[in-house]
């Protein structure tokens, strides 16, 4: 009677007894289904009551459940509506405390992110109990409280990271784990991130001393539908399990079959498109991908739809041999046809998103949030015309330029979107940014004019509403999970470090043991100091970008980055709060304060580019009223300082990292193959500075933020890929602002370093060959010992390194690889006599043999400034304040090793004076404003043997509105005393 496989279908017995007997039966069925299928029902009652007398009605034996199945499909996704009076959190940890956090300026993400609560914290059962004032019965009621006195301390929701690949890129980086992008398709919306998730990543608890206390870990974007994400808790819990971790998992996960009195739980999902998806062809092809999966599960929905409204009507005889329609491998598309997904799409340019937007409106179905979307910002109306409202955009604050797609990217970008009232969230796409700092990225976005409520929303309430979860995470209200960062400043403000992190209810800082799971029943305590001054107390004042930011729209992401004019003869600069210049034997300061004790502030007046006066406005002005021509700027309590250096990344040998055709091009690996004849040199050892392009945007914005000598070499390092050779080349030093070689002193030093990389074998490394750590080590032994003649440019720049007359600077991570280099040192100056200058750069590990690097005059670059853990060589880092109170950076310069800090990639010089301002705020007092500026300047040089190279014929940078190291200035111009001018932005 049935066909194959189907339900098995009873006879419903005689049309008169169904009709008297059974009806009741028949009600008491459809009154148990859920709402919406009793419309349904009573078509079904009413025709058998009619009678249709022609036909034999067979019920299915299942019918109860068909009809549940077909009521489900109606149901939507939302917190039950109940959920904020919840009593206890599904992920209480029996034996937490509750806990009351007394005094606290509480930023609660309520009102679009402008409403602050003083008073207290109440958190029970893994939720928030109270805010503001909570009553001394409540209190009372309990008698295991734990208090913590927050002395007016900020306090805010975790943050929520809604791009991450925690645990699927975990840290350490593994051979054994990529867990990121399938090869097996461009569409494979039935794979799982969960699936792939190391509990073990290192980054848990980095990213919880960051404040992170959940993040959305999406499958990697190299397939245009790259599978399940899910929102997870970074906490280990004391189960250790993924799916434990989960925040509020889909019932899809395990095939439970969902309460029917409850509304479903929303799932998520990424998908990609552009030039990542390029293993399955080009842009078409990715959206052909799109739209044949699509279609697929188009087909399987109409198939329940048509299915369920048969029985619905009763018609069972219609789908007597069918099973309601189901399919495993697409029914999660069916599921974001139905509106039940949230969904994050990676989208870069215009074409692309424009290409999304459309095959939303084709199937129709909404977008949770774009990420990177590098263009976002220039085409807001298209992503108002998304299927189902807009979404929320994903980005990186000033990580830009990377790859073509990027190249548009604005450090404007998150206040262009929210003037066009689309919602702005920060993320880190973790490990690519280190999801710690992911506050870093609200920070600038604040700094480049996002409003500061949007800017704390835009990593807690914003990503939270992006992912459907703001009913328990990325707000503090009453009934939120009590997910909670004390802070040691106002959040916004640059450096601003957790004091204690709470993850449902649990305290996450100031462990004994960090390596242990924490307890439920952990004492909470306060790590570390609050940050000195009251200033740190409020939002942080940022400067005006308002032309910057119209002009970057109006060019379509490539405003013009030269100087707007250069300008001979006298500009006074008036309000400085303080002169810092560089002379023959080192920095020096040559004005402090705002205003002297007779209320006249500093001034500072410079003739064809060069400081002609430091002083009080009236001494330095006087007689000189004469010059109507003089130029004056009012700097708002500014500042002059030295031009800044930046070292370590391909900055100008390149337009876009990403894009071959805009760089350098490979260097010849001697160990994969015989450098060619016609190079004649066995060691393929060539020099940086043939290969310079100069106006590349990279080294203008880095100018613009007061960077204006660079010195790079060849052989890059990347995040995945390590470095690319042993022998990096001839490293050169260059003014970020000069338009070509041959102008006077763009090239600063032609040969400023000889470059090498040593190191384990990155597990993701690209095209070359991984060569072991000792065969690179004999290798070096080698040339520093004479071995290769000096009539080859490999022999002849490893003896000058080897007799100390040009700095040998060693990439290199691991401190047990240092060590060995500085045994090769010793042994080698033994032998030869000489004493070779070598400098650590990366040196991730270096505190660990501090002493011993001292002992050996040995210098350090720290690159990058804050560590992490990402290859095996640099595992064992000093992770810095909450987590030690030692930085690497402080407990480098207790053993007066010479320290100077890089960057890795040619973006990050724009950032250079925030780290450095970062490094002294986290050195409770230890790093004075000299010692600040010596990282990047006067250290840098000295360690690159620019020693008295630039003395005070060198750049300087103006600054108003603060000194150089804090977010409240901005560098409006460069004094350049050997030109002559002062170039104004
Ligand atoms: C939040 O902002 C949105 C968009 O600007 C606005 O429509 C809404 O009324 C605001 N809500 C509150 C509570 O201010
Ligand atoms: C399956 O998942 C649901 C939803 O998270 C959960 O309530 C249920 O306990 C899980 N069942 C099993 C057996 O793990």
């Amino acid at each position: 009677m049935s066909s194959k496989g189907s339900e098995p279908f009873i006879e419903a017995g005689v049309r008169t007894r169904r009709r008297t007997l059974k009806r009741p039966l028949l009600l008491a069925l459809c009154a148990t289904v859920a709402t919406l299928s009793l419309y349904a029902c009573n078509i079904y009652l009413a025709s058998t009551a009619r009678g249709a007398e022609d036909r034999v009605h067979r019920v299915p034996a299942h019918a109860k459940r068909i009809l549940r199945q077909c009521a489900a499909l109606r149901a939507t996704p939302e917190p039950p509506h109940d959920f904020h009076t919840r009593a206890q959190s599904d992920r209480y940890e029996p034996g937490t405390r509750p806990t009351l956090i007394k005094n606290a300026r509480v930023w609660t993400g309520a009102r679009n992110g402008t409403e602050t609560v003083k008073g207290d914290v109440l958190l029970e059962g893994g939720v928030v109990k109270g805010i503001g004032y909570i009553p001394e019965a409540l209190l009372d009621s309990y008698d295991d409280l734990a208090t913590i006195h927050a002395g007016g301390a900020w306090v805010t929701p975790g943050l929520v990271d809604l791009h991450s690949h925690v645990g699927l890129l975990s840290a350490p980086f593994t051979a054994g784990a990529f867990e990121v992008n399938s090869i097996h398709g461009p569409a494979l919306p039935w794979l799982r991130s969960i699936d792939g998730f190391n509990t073990h990543d290192l980054a848990f608890e980095l990213a919880i001393a960051g404040g992170v206390t959940s993040a959305m870990v999406l499958p990697g974007s190299g397939n245009a539908i790259g599978g399940q994400a899910f929102m997870m808790k970074l906490r280990k819990t004391k189960e250790r399990s993924p799916t434990s971790m989960i925040v509020e998992p889909p019932h899809t996960l395990n095939g439970t079959v969902p309460d029917p009195d409850l509304p479903l739980r929303w799932r998520h999902m990424k998908q990609a498109c552009g030039e990542n998806l390029r293993r399955y062809g080009n842009r078409m092809d990715a959206i052909w991908a799109f739209r044949s999966a699509y279609n697929e599960a188009r087909k399987v929905k109409q198939g329940q739809d048509d299915f369920c409204m048969k029985a619905e009507a009763g018609l069972w005889e219609d789908i007597h041999d069918q099973n309601f329609p189901e399919n495993l491998q697409w029914e999660m598309l069916v599921d974001v046809l139905r509106g039940r997904v949230k969904i994050a799409n990676h989208c870069y340019e215009e074409v692309d998103l424009d290409d999304i937007v459309r095959l939303t409106n084709e199937f129709g179905f909404p977008i949770a949030s774009f990420h990177h979307a590098s263009e976002a910002w220039l085409v807001p109306d298209v992503l108002k015309r998304t299927w189902g409202g807009t979404p929320a955009v994903a980005i990186f604050a000033s990580n830009h330029r990377y790859k073509r797609e990027s190249y548009r990217g604005s450090q404007f970008a998150p206040r262009v979107l929210a003037d066009n009232e689309i919602p702005v969230v920060m993320k880190s796409d973790h490990p690519v940014l280190n999801s710690r700092y992911v506050v870093y990225e609200a920070q600038q976005a604040h700094y480049y004019g996002l409003p500061p409520h949007l800017a704390l929303a835009s990593v807690t309430s914003t990503p939270a509403r992006a992912a459907g979860l703001s009913h328990r995470i990325g707000l503090l209200a009453e009934g939120t999970d009590a997910d909670v960062v004390l802070w040691d400043s106002h959040p916004l403000h640059l450096g601003a470090t957790p004091r204690q992190v709470w993850i449902d209810g649990i305290p996450q800082l100031g462990r004994a043991d960090t390596a242990l799971t924490p307890l439920p029943d952990t004492e909470p305590v306060l790590v570390g100091p609050p940050k000195n001054g009251a200033v740190f107390d409020e939002v942080p004042a940022v400067p005006n970008w308002d032309l910057e930011r119209k002009q970057a729209v109006a060019y379509e992401g490539l405003p013009p980055l030269g100087p707007a004019q250069a300008r001979a003869g006298k500009v006074v600069l008036r309000n400085v709060q303080e002169v810092w210049t560089r002379t023959e034997t080192g920095l020096k300061e040559r004005w402090s304060g705002a205003r002297d004790a007779d209320g006249r502030s500093g001034t500072v007046v410079l003739v064809d580019g060069a400081i002609s006066c430091v002083g009080q406005e009236g001494w330095c002005l006087a007689g000189a009223e004469d010059a109507d021509d003089a130029l004056e700027i009012d700097l708002h309590g500014g500042a002059v300082g030295p031009g800044l250096m930046t070292f370590g990344s391909p900055l100008g040998l390149e337009e876009i990292t990403q894009e071959p055709s805009t760089g350098d091009g490979a260097l010849y690996n001697p160990y994969a193959a015989d450098t060619p004849a016609l190079l004649g040199d066995t060691g393929a050892l060539v020099r940086a500075a043939d290969a310079l392009q100069f106006g590349t945007r990279n080294a203008l914005t880095a100018r613009r933020a007061g960077v204006t000598y660079a010195t790079t070499a060849l052989g890059e390092t990347t995040l995945f890929g390590g470095a690319s050779t042993l022998i990096g080349g001839l490293a050169v030093t260059f003014r970020t602002g000069a338009a070509h070689a041959l102008q006077p002193d763009a090239i600063v030093k032609p040969v400023a370093a000889l470059q090498v990389h040593v190191g384990r074998a990155a597990p993701w490394r690209g095209s070359l060959a991984p060569v072991s750590v000792s065969t690179q080590i004999a290798t070096l032994r080698r040339l520093l010992l004479d071995s290769v003649s000096d009539k080859e440019e490999t022999g002849r720049w490893f003896k000058k390194a080897a007799d100390g007359e040009i700095p040998l600077i060693i990439g290199v991570g691991s401190a047990d690889i240092m060590a060995t280099l500085l045994q090769l040192k010793a042994e080698v100056e033994e032998l030869r006599g000489g004493r070779i200058k070598m400098v650590f750069s990366g040196a991730s590990e270096a505190h660990l043999i501090a002493e011993d690097i001292a002992k050996a005059k040995v210098g350090v670059i720290l690159n990058p400034v804050r560590p992490f853990p990402g290859t095996w060589d640099n595992h064992r880092i000093l992770a810095g304040p909450p987590i030690s109170n030692e930085t690497t950076v402080t407990a480098l310069l207790k053993h007066k090793i010479t320290v100077a800090l890089g960057v890795t990639d040619a973006w990050e010089p724009v950032n250079t004076r925030f780290d450095a301002g970062w490094v002294a705020l986290e050195s409770s007092g230890r790093i004075d404003k000299q010692a600040q500026y010596a990282l990047i300047t006067g250290n840098l040089e000295k360690l690159l043997g620019l020693e008295g190279w630039l003395g005070d014929q060198g750049d300087l940078v103006v600054y108003q509105g603060g000194g150089a190291f804090n977010m409240s200035s901005k560098a409006i111009a460069i004094a350049s005393p050997r030109h002559g001018t002062v170039e104004l932005f």
